[in-house]
């Protein structure tokens, strides 16, 4: 949600700043803009719409400088427009700033700085933090440290929010200031150059050596040097970590979309979720990474789960997967809710916290509000090194690689498959027999084979996304841990579609959504022969009775479904416990083929952006 990148350092800024934006512009793409520093002060560009847009302007009016911040927009204050995009400028216009979160008091200080004299040019609370740091730094004394990094720290003791920003001021050119609060922020340390982005994806073709700042840190940068210090404390630690990730990852490749390519990474996603955490011979899971002796691990009598968005379904799932295998009790809840419910927590809960980026705001607020209480919170993250991760007290890494495409897939199959692998751990930790273990194992191990497999229905999936996508709204239908999956198709087909569509527990049809079936709206059922098949039978023939369309996802060979449904796609035989990995995949190519059919931006929808930052 919004993307900085800053470069200070010998080369041209302009172009790394602008192939940065590229790579961050999942984070929100309305709008985007640069300032860049040289001999004869500060130059801005800024442009509505998409990077492309900022490129074209680029093109036109090239601004020269080895010094230059940059962003890309995802609209809190203001609308999407020329006026609102940053860079936002100082009273003087010597000072530009960035900026990623959500300024909370910017009205009662806005009032001040227009008291004193202050304008203002658009509606963002990033303006206000603009002049805040400016107005400190013309009153500040020259002094022997960067008056820039002094006006920062003096303006941000004053803030109440979230931030992760980048400034720079014409009278201190040789000199870049970042911090953070909040939003992410990293610094990449290449030779004779520093960067600070949003996320490594912006700076991974330039340096692996990173340094991810924590909350309250400010950075200041030279060309051959930076200093860590802390708004609250003394000194501030840093660490310097590798990327662990190639610039090629994080390529589309031959795949028309990201959002494609993704889900055809799924087999190798799992076998990295799976690899060297199953133990044939203790017929269990191991999970270094949770940092729980057995013990604690034993003591365990009740589980939370939350995060947002497909991370929460993938908890769902999670829900019905632990219950049944180790018979903990679970709960579930948005992460949103979560930080502000207050809610009742037994003094034995775990809590898990699933986040993809390991940056939602939402996530991490219900991360900080669990710990707060005195409760271990476990980390299911795919970035490595995010804020998620690091605040969390153990936890599994996915492993998937990156994922750019703002429509979630392989993290969501994934999340899922940690999800069993944890089920087996607390399992084998109580009733589960080591060859219940072992078969659970073996059903694992076949996913990725299986996952190829469905890939192999892909001109299949694309002939039915065709022939529904006119469609207004679409229903879709599973029980027990198939009932996440369909909330998470839903999500899918809105996020990416603008279609209507909602998920329900099948059996839930003859209590009040039966009065939306109707030729017109298609219903995705999913219906392996699985312990509910027959119960499914019932509810799918009671759709076809009222004429309403159905698209099944069915065991292969099931000819009962293929009998009733309109069109059936086809899942390889497994086990309950796997099949929710397998039957996300032809709800992810489905709601794909849908989405390029209506000539949808697939890897960029409207109004959305991947990693929400803010509440
Ligand atoms: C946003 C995205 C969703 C995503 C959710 C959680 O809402 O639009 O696609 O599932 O954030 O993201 P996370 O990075 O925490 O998994």
């Amino acid at each position: 949600m919004c993307g900085i990148v800053a470069y200070l350092g010998e080369k041209e800024a302009q172009p790394l700043l602008l192939e940065g934006l590229r790579r961050l512009e999942y984070r929100g793409y309305d709008s985007s803009g640069m300032a860049v520093l040289n001999g004869t002060g500060l130059h801005l560009l800024k442009k509505v719409g998409r990077i492309q847009a900022l490129s074209a302007l680029a093109e036109q009016t090239p601004l020269h400088g080895n010094l230059g911040i940059s962003h890309t927009r995802w609209a809190t204050h203001g609308e999407p427009s020329d006026r609102n995009a940053h860079p936002h400028v100082d009273a003087t216009g010597k000072l530009a700033l960035v900026h990623n979160g959500v300024i909370e008091n910017y009205n009662s200080l806005k009032k001040r700085l227009i008291s004193e004299g202050h304008t203002f040019t658009s509606d963002t609370d990033t303006e206000v933090l603009a002049h805040l740091v400016g107005d400190h730094f013309v009153k500040l004394p020259a002094g022997t440290t960067s008056r820039l990094e002094r006006a920062v720290i003096a303006a941000l003791r004053e803030v109440q929010g979230t931030y992760g920003i980048a400034v720079v001021h014409q009278d201190e050119p040789g000199i870049l200031v970042g911090a953070r609060r909040g939003s992410p922020l990293v610094l990449g340390i290449g030779t004779g150059e520093h960067f600070l982005a949003s996320d490594v994806s912006a700076i991974v073709a330039y340096t692996q050596k990173v340094v991810y700042l924590n909350d309250y840190d400010v950075v200041t940068i030279d060309r051959n040097a930076f200093r860590v210090s802390s708004l609250t404390k003394r000194s501030a630690g840093f660490e310097i970590s590798d990327i662990d990730f190639q610039q090629a990852d994080a390529e589309k490749g031959d795949f028309p979309h990201y959002m494609l390519k993704e889900i055809f990474e799924q087999p190798q996603a799992i076998q990295n979720a799976i690899r060297g955490r199953l133990s044939h011979e203790e017929a269990t899971a191991v999970l270094g990474g949770l940092n729980l002796s057995p013990q604690e691990l034993r003591d365990v009598d009740r589980i939370l789960i939350t995060g947002c968005g497909t991370a929460l379904h993938a908890g769902m799932v999670g829900e019905h997967l632990i219950e049944s295998i180790a018979q903990i009790p679970v709960e579930v809840d948005f992460a949103s809710e979560f930080r502000y419910r207050n809610c009742p927590l037994d003094r034995r809960t775990l809590v898990f916290v699933v986040s993809q980026s390991g940056e939602t705001a939402d996530t991490l607020g219900a991360l900080r509000e669990a710990r707060r209480k005195g409760f271990r919170v476990l980390g299911i993250c795919n970035n490595v090194g995010s804020t998620i991760a690091r605040e969390s007290d153990g936890g599994v890494y996915m492993h998937a690689g990156p994922e750019i495409g703002v429509a979630a897939t392989k993290s969501f199959t994934s999340q899922v498959t940690i999800f069993a692998l944890l089920a087996l751990l607390f399992g084998r930790m109580r009733h589960l027999s080591a060859s219940q273990g072992r078969q659970i194992i073996e059903d694992i191990e076949k996913l990725p084979a299986q996952i190829e497999k469905i890939l192999g229905q892909t001109e299949r999936i694309k002939t039915i996304a065709a022939k529904y996508c006119q469609a207004h709204s679409m229903l879709f239908f599973g029980r027990l841990l198939q009932y996440g999956i369909a909330l998470e198709g839903a999500l899918k087909l809105k996020e990416i579609t603008y279609i209507n569509a909602s998920g329900y527990p099948a059996a839930e049809l003859k209590h009040g959504i039966i009065a939306l079936i109707d030729k017109n709206t298609p219903s995705i059922f999913i219906c392996p022969q699985d312990s509910v098949h027959e119960k499914n039978m019932s509810t799918l023939q009671e759709i076809k009775a009222r004429k309403g369309p159905v698209i099944a996802l069915a065991t292969e060979g099931d000819t009962t479904v293929e009998s009733i449904a309109d069109d059936v796609i086809w899942l390889p035989k497994a086990s309950d416990y796997t099949l929710p990995v397998l039957s996300s995949i032809p709800l992810q190519l489905l709601s794909y083929y849908t989405a390029t059919a209506l000539n949808r931006d697939v890897d960029k929808p409207r109004n959305l952006a991947k990693s929400v930052t803010v509440e």
